[in-house]
């Protein structure tokens, strides 16, 4: 099976979290899919809410305990460190039946702690190797992704709503792609969320970009009252507009 590296991104707020559950509800019920990886790597967390998961011990935590130990100076404990860091790695990740769940956490660096970057970096290799497809969920910006999750992203979605600046960002990473700026992503294409009946506005822009569009994720009440209820994405029914709109991009990825 071909792997595949999916990661969302796009201004704040616009819904990235939201369409990262849909997204997973969608690929769990997708055979052909395989193995499934959720990412959250958002500082801010928040996905494990929508995915309906209890786990918040983040990659972030992870990275601070190895360098607490580096820094007490502790000969025989830092030694130790390399093996325990695949260890502790593993023990971030969120098993679950349909899909495992890793959160990244906070990951801002003090100083330069490049060896501990790196082993962390080994680490997460050694853990998404295990999966066909992983799906990340991003941080506003786009830069953090290649450097902490994944080497390489095989689709970036953009996510905007039909705001001027959403819209802005979209032709920001158009031109950021276009200046060769995102080496590692090979396919950069657009998703609508929030969507009310006409989308010829939104479609024209993105010709305008030469921007390919993924599809619509309509504006959708119930997705709204799940959230606000604190119920999980996961659970609407099959029916629901945002999920099939979700169902038609799947098949475009
Ligand atoms: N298609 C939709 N229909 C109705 N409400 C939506 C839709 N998509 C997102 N929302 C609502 O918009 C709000 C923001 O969505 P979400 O948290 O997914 O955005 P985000 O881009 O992940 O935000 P952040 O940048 O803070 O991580 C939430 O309250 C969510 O319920
Ligand atoms: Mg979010």
């Amino acid at each position: 099976m071909q792997k595949r590296v999916i990661a969302v991104c796009g201004k704040g707020g616009v819904g990235k979290t939201a369409f990262t559950t849909l997204l997973t509800k969608v690929i769990t019920e997708d055979q052909s899919a395989g193995k499934l990886l959720v990412v959250d790597a958002d500082p801010a967390l928040g996905l494990h809410y929508a995915l309906g998961r209890g786990s918040i011990k983040t990659i972030g935590t992870v990275r601070d305990e190895i360098l607490r130990v580096a820094e007490e100076g502790n000969r025989q404990a830092q030694e130790e460190l390399a093996d325990r860091v695949d260890y502790l790695t593993a023990q971030v990740l969120d098993e679950g039946k349909d899909f495992s769940f890793l959160a990244m956490g906070h990951m801002d660096s003090k100083g330069c702690f490049c060896s501990v970057n790196d082993l962390l970096k080994g680490a997460i290799g050694y853990l998404t190797g295990e999966f066909d497809t992983i799906l990340i969920d991003g941080e506003a910006g786009i830069e953090q992704i290649n450097r902490q999750v994944v080497e390489n992203i095989d689709t970036l979605i953009v996510v905007t709503d039909s705001s001027l600046r959403g819209m802005k960002t979209i032709s920001h990473i158009k031109e950021m792609k276009d200046q060769g700026l995102l080496p590692f992503c090979k396919r950069l294409c657009v998703v609508f969320n929030r969507t009310k009946n006409d989308v010829s506005k939104l479609e024209a822009f993105a010709k305008e970009l030469n921007l390919e569009v993924l599809g619509c994720v309509p504006g959708d009440d119930e997705l709204e009252a799940f959230d606000s209820e604190g119920r999980t994405l996961l659970e609407l029914p099959d029916s629901n507009p945002a999920v099939r709109g979700a169902q038609d991009i799947w098949k475009k990825i």
